[in-house]
């Protein structure tokens, strides 16, 4: 592990209030571990804004009833496959499925392929939370 390095920050009293509100709001049990999280949430979009290879997961919540829509959703998935690496499929209930997607690869390939299942006429939500590989993270 890195050496530990103390450094100084100046800034207002009211932020600082503010910041250790919020912190204190997420768990956070001291505020270095809280500015270490910002730092690398920060250094993630940077990964994602630059087109670097990325990590994420897709979720869909749709109606497998809806026509077309189930096999839309598969062509779609097989027609990105070398950005997948595995799928997993919840019947929420009688009606309702909800998929959970885990995808790697380059980030724009990755935004498109969700912006594809996202917008598949049925979908009732669908999201996509940008992560990491965590190869270039501390
Ligand atoms: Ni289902």
């Amino acid at each position: 592990m890195d050496k530990l390095v103390r450094f100084g920050v100046s800034l207002e009293r009211s932020l600082l209030q503010s910041f250790d509100k919020h912190i204190m709001s997420k768990n956070y049990s001291n505020r270095s571990e809280a500015i270490r999280d910002l730092i690398r949430e920060d250094f993630v979009k940077i990964e994602w804004q630059e087109d670097k290879e990325v990590a994420g997961t897709i979720t869909l919540v749709y109606n497998h009833h809806q026509r077309e829509l189930v096999n839309r959703l598969t062509e779609i998935q097989h027609m990105h496959h070398a950005l997948i690496i595995s799928s997993h499929h919840v019947h929420l209930d009688h009606h309702n499925c909800l998929e959970s997607v885990v995808v790697k690869g380059k980030a724009s390939k990755i935004r498109e392929l969700a912006d594809k299942l996202k917008s598949a006429k049925g979908v009732k939500f669908g999201d996509l939370t940008m992560a990491t590989t965590g190869k270039e993270l501390k």
